[in-house]
């Protein structure tokens, strides 16, 4: 198993490109099974999560091709079972739900189990297909959707913490192939929704008003193959923004959509650095002023993201005074707490909230990534503290985050990735 050394202190400038969005080629790759004409996609990060998605559909009978960023999948004949075998190594695997029930009019994939950032219930995707006409039963571990048709309804996707991202996606996937019209009401409007919407717009579906809060669907016949560019990280880009602040000279990222990290920009120029964004990239500076510390919720976007959360602790973990940060989305992600304190970080937690007194600098250390976004969290703390810091599982970041070692070391970050 790998780890990741860091040696902190290294200023970092210039300038590095982001890779295509995580959370936006996941659902569209699973999208893919709604057609059986190939389909081809381009700037598929190379992540271990994107690598599960495209084992998960040749088990489900499509053919994959993959040639650097592009990926080819041709679903002309499906199967709709994906065991707990295929799908356990990732919560993402349920958004292939969605579109088989829309394709084979039935789907039975293993249900997702807990995760480290919360229980992450599926409850509303499972109403979803309902209101649809689906009927749906778990059983074995497995959770069964079934509907000789599909026909048009109001489906609601808000639930006690906001509207949910991979069930809307599902029921649209689902909404594509139904008879009649789908509105979904307190649909998630985050930019990997519109992204998946204007993919299946290519593929022949008639969808509207993906970004809102109301998403109108008007089911068609069947979709035919598209072609479809990713669009750009918006969390590796704010991970690198904080990357930036965190001990910057000046960075610069390319290829990105500034308007998708506005809350992230807003929140570090509040702070006290320099942001300036062109049309496709952003660069984070500091500007000699003192840096103030930050009051933040996580919310829906465009608010400011839940899996920003985890980063800015590591920021607001030096910058001096007393900073807060309250989870709307998943109350509980906050094991990276713990292994921050580990560095020398003054932080606790109250309820949903993580309050930090943030101290003059930060100490190397062995530590544990938990998750994705903590592991990112610790790699950026090690970037700031004195002498060493271990990263160990660090699997989660490859989860991911295309070639992040990599990326910080073209910034001039001393960090290596090596064997444990
Ligand atoms: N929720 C329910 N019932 C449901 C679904 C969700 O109560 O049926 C709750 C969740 O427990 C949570 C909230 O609603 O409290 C929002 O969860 P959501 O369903 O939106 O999360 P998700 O769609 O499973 C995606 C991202 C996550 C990101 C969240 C929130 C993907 C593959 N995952 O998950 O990304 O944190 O939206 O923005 O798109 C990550 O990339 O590190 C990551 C965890």
């Amino acid at each position: 198993m790998d780890k990741i050394l860091i040696h902190g202190g290294q200023p970092l400038s210039g300038s590095i490109k982001i890779s295509g969005s995580k959370n936006s080629a996941l659902p569209i790759l699973a999208a893919t099974l709604l057609t059986r004409e190939p389909c081809v996609i381009h700037r598929v990060p190379d992540l271990s999560d994107t690598n599960y998605m495209l084992q998960i559909l040749m088990h489900l009978g499509a053919e994959v091709e993959r040639a650097s960023g592009t990926v080819t999948i041709k679903a002309e004949k499906v199967n709709s079972v994906a065991p707990y075998e295929v799908v356990r190594k990732m919560r993402a695997s349920v958004c292939v739900l969605g579109p088989l029930l829309g394709r084979c009019k039935e789907a039975t994939v293993s249900l997702p189990g807990g995760c480290v950032i919360g229980d992450r219930p599926i409850d509303l995707h499972l109403k979803g297909f309902e209101s649809l006409g689906a009927a749906v039963r778990v059983e074995n571990g497995n959770v069964k959707v079934f509907a000789p048709k599909l026909t048009g309804a109001i489906a609601n996707m808000c639930g006690k913490f906001g509207p949910t991202v991979l069930g809307t996606d599902n029921v649209m996937m689902a909404a594509v192939l139904a008879k009649g019209v789908t509105v979904i009401e307190g649909a998630a409007a985050e930019p990997e929704v519109c992204d998946l919407a204007n993919f299946l717009n290519k593929m022949g579906a008639s969808i509207e008003g993906a970004g809102s809060r109301r998403i109108i669907i008007e089911g068609v016949k069947e979709l035919h193959g598209a072609e479809h560019d990713i669009i750009p990280d918006r969390i590796e880009t704010g991970t690198f923004m904080v990357a930036g602040a965190i001990c910057g000279k000046g960075v610069t990222l390319n290829r990105v959509q500034p308007e998708h990290v506005s809350s992230v920009a807003t929140a570090l120029s509040e702070s006290g650095f320099n942001i300036e964004s062109t049309s496709s990239s952003i660069t984070v500076s500091p500007n000699g002023a003192v840096l103030r510390p930050l009051e933040l919720t996580t919310e829906p976007y465009p608010g400011f993201p839940t899996d920003m959360q985890a980063q800015m602790c590591a920021l607001l973990s030096t910058t001096e005074g007393k900073s807060v940060i309250t989870e709307s989305v998943f109350p509980q992600r906050y094991m990276h707490v713990a292994e921050l304190k580990r560095m020398g970080a003054h932080m606790q937690i109250e309820g949903a909230s993580a309050i930090i007194q943030g101290v003059e600098r930060l100490l190397g250390a062995p530590v544990m990534a938990s998750d994705l976004r903590a592991s990112a969290a610790l790699v950026l703390a090690g970037l700031k503290a004195d002498g060493v810091t271990e990263v160990r599982r660090v699997y989660h970041i490859d989860r991911g985050y295309e070639h992040l070692d990599e990326k910080l070391r073209e910034l001039g970050a001393h960090i290596e990735r090596v064997k444990e």
